[in-house]
């Protein structure tokens, strides 16, 4: 083919080439199916750069105007479903000036003056990616709300809601229902935390970086990301066009996110088997069987578990692309985009599901209460009334681990060993009775009603401080 025939495919470089690029090299390194959701971004970056290119005298007034209608046009042709990709059309950023081109003639070649796609990917990218990190702190602010008002609603008080706490899975000691619940929300704040931080390293402008080094034309980086609300502008070139290090922070941050979204999808299986009878699911986020009609199924909970592994994958694999790449652009960095749309959609549907789980489930406090009741555990209380006689802690775990071992050896009732244990006797019975163990956790954030109020309180500031953050 000539380069006519190049120029009529559409590629941008055509004047350099003798013959259009093979159909394979086509399917292989296109990504336009991948990044068209960039086209509202790419067409905010290309208004702020045109604008730029008029400020230093490289557009006219009714060139820039012709440019700037050509973009709106695009960019609603897209909103209304009406913009047809052509077979050229590499990606969106050939796609926009093709159509902008073909909208309003020669003005539209002047569109990509001082520009590279190299840094124009990496600025709508990262514009992109700012809003999304954005939108994910809003969703984590309405769970952790969800968390917040659940914990409540069971009660931070003397008579709220207790469950047995696990260590190993195996019980442990009673903790409060609301404890247990905000155990998962300081986690989620903690995620909310790395989301703005990672919003913050990611808002800067690569704009004007060019290809690798910048340009002979009079471009004003500064201007161009303030213009698109960017927080400051690139330092260096090379670093500019080649750094997704918050591409890679994204996918940790919502990698971590997911984990966390999983041991809560984890907990919500767990609890509403038939054998530990913790909770019930509502009917709208549970599903049923195709074939057992008896079955209600957790899936929510589940694929808040095992989508976790898809946001790992994605987190793995683009540091994998990532690592040893030589400055500065390289075409892998084109793999960027496919996980982090990935993982910022998934970790937004899994939010949204888990909101609706977590405000619906139903706690059956009886049945944790009686689980939580356990002979046993009361055993590091008696121990520790042992200590307050000065008992050294390690004989008084040996004394409380000795009748424990004999009334599950003998069957002989727990209260009677410790009501004929010298050291213990009568004036034990009371640690033993329901629901007064969990009154007797008192340390600050520990899981007994009073630390637990005082963590209520405090779980309240730290949500205000991050909606107003959020805001
Ligand atoms: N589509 C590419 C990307 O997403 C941008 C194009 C840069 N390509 C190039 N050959 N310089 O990274």
């Amino acid at each position: 083919m000539t380069d006519d025939a190049s120029a009529d495919r559409g590629q941008l470089w055509h004047g350099r080439f003798d013959v259009a690029p093979a159909e394979e090299l086509v399917a292989f390194t296109g990504s336009l199916a991948v990044d068209q959701r960039l086209l509202v971004d790419d067409v905010a970056c290309s208004r702020a750069h045109v604008r730029g290119l008029h400020r230093a005298g490289l557009l006219t007034d009714s060139e820039l105007a012709e440019v700037l209608g050509g973009l709106d046009a695009v960019e609603m042709e897209f909103r209304s479903g009406e913009l047809v990709f052509a077979p050229g059309d590499e990606d969106v950023h050939t796609a926009i000036e093709r159509r902008v081109t073909e909208l309003i003639g020669p003005a539209g070649g002047k569109l990509h003056t001082g520009r590279s796609r190299n840094d124009q990917v990496a600025t709508a990218f990262r514009r992109y990616v700012v809003r999304s990190l954005g939108d994910l702190a809003g969703r984590l602010v309405d769970l952790v709300a969800v968390l917040a008002e659940r914990a409540d609603e069971v009660g931070t008080g003397d008579d709220g809601a207790y469950l047995p706490g696990y260590t190993h899975l195996q019980q442990a000691q009673p903790v409060m229902l609301a404890h247990h619940l905000m155990a998962h929300a300081w986690a989620l704040l903690r995620d909310l935390d790395r989301v703005l931080d990672c919003r913050r390293r990611a808002d800067v402008s690569p704009l004007g970086a060019g290809a690798l080094a910048g340009s002979s034309l009079p471009l004003d980086p500064d201007a161009t990301a303030a213009d698109l609300g960017f927080a400051a502008r690139f330092e260096n070139s090379l670093d500019a066009t080649s750094d997704r290090d918050f591409a890679a922070e994204t996918l940790f941050v919502c990698s971590l996110l997911a984990v966390h979204l999983s041991r809560m999808g984890e907990e919500v299986v767990l609890w509403s088997t038939e054998e530990f009878g913790f909770v019930r699911l509502d009917d709208a986020y549970a599903t049923g069987s195709s074939m057992l009609p008896q079955k209600k199924n957790p899936d929510v909970a589940e694929l808040a578990r095992g989508r976790a592994g898809r946001l790992i994958g994605d987190l793995a694999g683009f540091l994998a692309t990532l690592k040893s790449l030589p400055l500065a652009y390289n075409r892998d960095l084109q793999e960027d985009k496919e996980p982090v749309f990935d993982a910022l959609d998934n970790v937004a549907l899994a939010i949204g599901a888990m909101c609706g789980l977590y405000r619906t489930l139903v706690f059956h406090t009886e049945r944790m209460a009686a689980a939580a009741d356990s002979p046993y555990a009361a055993a590091t209380d008696l121990a520790e009334l042992l200590v307050a006689d000065g008992v050294p802690f390690r004989s008084a775990h040996a004394v409380v681990g000795a009748l424990v071992r004999r009334s599950l050896d003998e069957g002989i009732p727990f209260a009677d060993l410790v009501a004929a244990e010298p050291q213990l006797g009568e004036r034990a019975l009371p640690l033993l009775e329901p629901g007064a163990s969990v009154l007797r956790r008192t340390t600050p954030g520990g899981a007994g009603p009073v630390p637990v109020q005082a963590q209520r309180a405090r779980l309240g500031a730290a949500l205000d401080a991050a909606r107003a953050a959020v805001d």
